[in-house]
């Protein structure tokens, strides 16, 4: 096991993401005492506040988004006393020295959680290292996004390589810290019955849908910039993929696990302008409603007209012996009608019916494994329907349903952020991407991106509260399959 860190440094730690989930995350395994006791957090930003003014900060945080009843006056005041607050502006130097000045001695262990503008990058990891924060006791995090294509994200792997080398770089993912992707690994190899049919001989199809009833959230900015493909497909969707389709590793370790990942990515049959018109389609939301109330279209949220897309649908093949011929359907949208996240799959029809002659019909069986809202594991099979069949055998599909909430009634449930930040803070990175992962991503989806541009697609309209455009019913429709719903 490797050594604790004894300093976590928090760039960003006034914004949003800070605010939303650091801040409560780090309460949180500090009310359950997970947080090594000498622990300090030191938060960075630009902003010119002091510590007492950062403590304010982070309280009015946690109160906010913390959930209901889970704030603690007493575990509160514990948990800020070890904030502090350093102000660094990373195109000047002497903020990196007061950062070290604070860090004090290096060798105790450190976390850098970094979460900035990919142009920030490179100064950032630059000036750490000049103020001497790039030592064999550093951890570095990286979060998204780490690049806007393969060739951005090669300069900043490069940068922090020059410093901190692969087992010290943790790039997040937050899917891999929540409990159903995780629990998707288990799901598969630690019970024997899936394994033998997991495989083209027996799978039909994977839909993975990761929908979402939100707009821009106040992320315009960011957002324009990146569009569905690259916000959510790059790297949440790819790794559920990956996950979903890789084979067993010989081993739950970090080289192990992300050994095989990076094989299913690197097999992902490139989708190029030949194909792209009829293996994807992209879609932008207008107004509408979602849950009875109006929304305003992307346009007007981002207050011009744009090209970006908010919705995207996709059919991947992953070219091996185990998934030859079976089709991986992903679609991730803002502003659809629900938030559901889920991975289905569809397993072939038996082989022989010998109900055939008695008059029923039998149809495929499927796993579905809901990541969000709730987190289910839910097994569809065919059963008898009761009688005395004078009429016929009758079949009928019924759900083995799991909710893991009441399976596991007795433990908490925690935010992604929880399980990443322990990891990073005890140094394991196995449910972090390695450099060969995110190439491997990005080179996938940079050939989609210019297949777009070569064929200058556009998105197609959806009213915010649907599910996207139709031309997203027709990818699966023409293959005989429908969007599960
Ligand atoms: C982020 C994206 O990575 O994931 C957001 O940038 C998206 O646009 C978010 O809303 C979704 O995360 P979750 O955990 O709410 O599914």
């Amino acid at each position: 096991m490797a050594e604790r860190i004894s300093t976590l440094v928090m760039f960003g730690a006034t914004g949003d993401l800070a605010r939303r989930m650091l801040l409560p995350s780090l309460y949180g395994l500090d009310s359950d005492g997970l947080l090594p006791p000498e622990l300090r957090i030191i938060g960075t930003a630009r902003t010119d506040l002091d510590d007492a003014a950062f403590r304010e900060r982070a309280d009015e945080a946690l109160k906010e988004h913390l959930s209901e009843g889970f704030y603690s006056a007493g575990i509160a005041e514990r948990f800020l006393s070890r904030l502090y607050y350093v102000p660094v502006d990373i195109t000047h130097p002497e903020g990196f020295a007061k950062l070290a000045q604070s860090i004090g001695d290096p060798c105790h262990g450190v976390g850098i959680f970094l979460s900035t503008a990919p142009s920030l990058f490179k100064p950032t990891i630059d000036g750490l290292a000049n103020a001497g924060l790039a030592c064999p006791t550093v951890r570095m995090a990286l979060e998204k996004p780490l690049g806007t294509d393969l060739e951005s994200s090669r300069e900043i792997n490069d940068s922090v390589a020059a410093h901190f080398p692969e087992e010290r770089t943790f790039r997040i993912d937050h899917y891999l810290g929540k409990e159903t992707v995780q629990n998707l690994i288990a799901l598969r190899f630690a019970n024997l019955m899936f394994e033998p049919l997991w495989n083209s001989a027996h799978i039909d199809h994977v839909q993975i849908t990761v929908a979402e009833t939100v707009g821009l959230e106040g992320r315009g900015d960011y957002y324009e910039g990146a569009g569905a493909l690259r916000d959510m497909v790059q790297n949440h969707m790819l790794q559920l993929l990956a996950l979903v389709a890789m084979e067993p590793p010989s081993d739950f370790n970090a080289s192990a696990v992300r050994d095989e990942k990076v094989k299913v990515l690197r097999a992902l049959r490139p989708i190029t302008a030949a194909d792209v018109e009829q293996t994807t389609v992209t879609g932008q939301y207008t107004r509408g409603a979602i849950d009875g109330e109006p929304v305003p279209g992307y346009p007007e949220e981002i207050g011009h007209e744009s090209n970006t897309e908010t919705f995207v649908a996709l059919k991947a093949h992953v070219d091996n012996w185990r998934w030859k011929g079976v089709p991986f359907y992903l679609r991730t949208g803002k502003r659809m009608p629900e938030r559901d996240t889920e991975i289905f799959i569809q397993f072939k029809d038996v082989p022989y019916s010998i109900f055939a002659s008695r008059g029923a019909t039998t149809r495929p069986n499927k796993l579905i494994i809901g990541l969000q809202p709730e987190e289910s594991i839910e097994l569809r099979l065919m059963a008898k329907t009761p009688g005395l069949d004078r009429q016929g055998v009758r079949l009928r599909e019924i759900p083995l349903d799991i909710g893991l909430a009441n399976a596991f009634s007795e433990y908490r449930r925690r935010v992604a952020y929880e399980r990443l930040l322990l990891d990073l803070i005890e140094g394991d990175p196995t449910l972090f991407v390695r450099r060969d992962e995110v190439e491997a991503q990005w080179a996938w989806i940079d050939r989609i991106r210019s297949a777009w541009a070569e064929k200058a697609i556009s998105p197609r309209p959806y009213a915010a509260g649907t599910w996207g455009p139709s031309a997203a019913i027709a990818l699966t429709e023409r293959d005989g399959i429908s969007w599960h719903e």
